[in-house]
């Protein structure tokens, strides 16, 4: 019997959980799960951004539950877990990618602030996969995705604590990657690079700053959502299945394009 390109992820009919699944990247991350045959939990504080994710998977013949979830709230994630299992069997790939925007200067940004992006985007990440985690360790199976950035790397001017909570999702990948590993669980990242989706909305409005962005990205153009989730799909399958503790960055090549921005003459670009 031939093997399909499914056959090779080995998502069909595995349960999949999904943060921020109501939105941009998150959205794109269920799809494609999906489209590989998962039964996938959507969580999300947006209902309506939930129900419209659901019918995309619905109409393109997929399985999915939603569910309203704060994903920095213990016992809201604890309710979502106790709905996969019962609904779609223990939790074989989590994606953690719901998460906040707000920017800031450090030398002005209340700590209510700091506080507040901290616990989205890195304690969250942590409950979601402790919580998520239990029902791998029990299936002795399991792959973790975290959505960080390139600003986990990157210093970024006004991001508040963006940047430090990003960088945090590295670490604490890795460290579950460590800690996990002899349960069958992997554990890695992606980092997408600049990507349209309705976080960054705010810095697309002007198309002359979407063009000069798309410019200043080696493969000419701003991320999309499909881009970051088909590395998702990747280390979420059995394709992935001998790799952990990695980060994968998406990013068109802008982060590795520093060289290309200095003076070389004789040398510019024809
Ligand atoms: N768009 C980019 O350029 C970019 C770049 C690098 C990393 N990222 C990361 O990708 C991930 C997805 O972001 P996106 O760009 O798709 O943004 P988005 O705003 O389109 O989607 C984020 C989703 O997370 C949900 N969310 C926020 N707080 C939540 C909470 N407490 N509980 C549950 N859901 C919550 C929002 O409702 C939203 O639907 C984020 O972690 C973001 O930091 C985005």
């Amino acid at each position: 019997m031939s093997m399909t390109a499914s056959d090779y992820f080995g998502l069909q009919d595995q349960s999949a959980v999904v943060t921020g699944a109501g939105s941009g990247i998150g959205r794109a991350c269920a799809l494609a799960l999906s489209g590989a045959g998962a039964k996938v939990l959507m969580l999300d504080l947006n209902e309506e951004g939930l129900q419209a994710t659901h019918k995309q998977i619905a109409e393109q013949g997929g399985r999915s539950l939603l569910q309203r979830c704060d994903t920095s709230d213990p016992e809201q994630v604890a309710l979502a877990a106790a709905t996969c299992e019962r609904e779609l069997g223990p939790c074989a790939v989590l994606v953690n990618a719901a998460g906040i925007l707000r920017p800031g200067a450090l030398d002005e940004l209340p700590l209510a602030e700091w506080n507040k992006l901290l616990s989205v985007n890195l304690s969250a990440y942590f409950i979601c996969a402790q919580t998520f985690g239990r029902q791998m360790r029990q299936a002795k199976h399991g792959a973790l995705v975290h959505i960080a950035s390139i600003a986990a790397d990157h210093a970024t001017p006004f991001s508040g604590a963006y940047s430090v909570a990003k960088a945090g999702v590295v670490m604490l990948s890795r460290q579950l990657a460590i800690e996990w590993a002899p349960h069958g669980i992997r554990s890695n990242v992606v980092s997408p690079g600049l990507t349209e989706t309705g976080m960054t909305a705010p810095f697309h409005t002007d198309a002359d700053v979407v063009r000069r962005r798309g410019a200043a990205i080696p493969l000419g153009r701003i991320g999309q959502p499909l881009d970051i989730a088909q590395a998702v799909m990747f280390l979420s399958s059995d394709m992935a299945q001998y790799i952990t503790g990695q980060e994968i960055t998406v990013d068109g090549g802008f982060v590795r394009s520093i060289m290309a921005t200095i003076p070389r003459p004789g040398y510019e670009r024809r």
